[in-house]
């Protein structure tokens, strides 16, 4: 008898989540869900439509009627939105800097948590990453694990990644941005940010992915033994 594993990776921005979940995916050949491109689709088609980021119904419109798909890539995994690639398009300072008022309102947050969990009922074995996965969308998930780091180094990792992409800002224009979307995801009052009761938690700040990797495989791989031992 084989278990379907499903793994819940949450932590603030720049703590690796998506990184790591893109190595544990392929390494446990499992379906990687990035729950965050979600609510970034949503913000990138309010921006496009001119939907006001207080317009909860209008969002909640885009949200529903939404066809997202993740694409298998060399980079790990692109999103197509309504046919469109958006991979890049939904990660820029400004589709950042608008997403958590999106992912404030409850219609918003309920539509796009009844795809995350659909998506996970298909794919078999599943690894999500994102705020509320372990306490909300997979509360039975088999491994939980909150990612962090110091506000610092998750600042540099992302100066860096945005710098590639032609960012002209400083590592303290990225701080301000990042410890204000934290703020908003720790304080709302929908399914805020913060580690479910049994997740094990990991500080990645003097860590290498792979080393995030190899810890995070091994709790799944600990866990599937368990299970079968019982
Ligand atoms: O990759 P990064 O950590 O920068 O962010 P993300 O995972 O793409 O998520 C972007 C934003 O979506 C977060 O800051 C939250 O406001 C929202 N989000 C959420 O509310 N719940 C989730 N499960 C995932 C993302
Ligand atoms: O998804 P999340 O916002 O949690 O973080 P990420 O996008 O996976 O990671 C942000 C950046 O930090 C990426 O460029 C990673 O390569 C880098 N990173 C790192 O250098 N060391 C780690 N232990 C984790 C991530």
């Amino acid at each position: 008898r084989e278990e379907i594993v499903k793994i819940a990776l949450d932590g603030p921005a720049g703590a690796g989540k998506s990184t790591v979940a893109k190595e544990v995916a392929k390494k446990l050949q499992m379906t990687y869900v990035d729950s965050g491109a979600m609510y970034r689709c949503v913000t990138f088609l309010a921006i496009k439509n001119h939907v006001a980021m207080q317009d909860e119904p209008g969002l909640f419109k885009l949200a529903k009627a939404m066809q997202l798909m993740f694409i298998p890539s060399e980079h790990g995994q692109g999103v197509q939105l309504d046919g469109v690639d958006v991979t890049d398009a939904i990660r820029t300072p400004e589709v950042g800097a608008l997403v958590p008022l999106v992912a404030n309102h409850a219609l918003v947050r309920e539509c796009l948590v009844e795809k995350q969990r659909e998506i996970a009922h298909t794919a078999y074995h599943v690894v999500m990453d994102g705020r509320d996965i372990g306490t909300h969308v997979l509360p039975d998930a088999t491994v939980k694990v909150y990612l962090t780091a110091t506000l610092d180094v998750r600042a540099k990792r992302r100066h860096e990644e945005l710098v590639r992409q032609g960012f002209t800002g400083t590592v303290s224009d990225v701080m301000k941005l990042l410890h204000e979307r934290d703020e908003i995801d720790g304080r709302r009052e929908i399914a805020p940010m913060r580690p479910a009761s049994d997740a094990v938690i990991l500080d990645t700040s003097c860590l290498a992915i792979h080393e995030v990797t190899a810890m995070v495989v091994s709790l799944c791989q600990a866990r599937m033994h368990n299970e079968v031992s019982h």
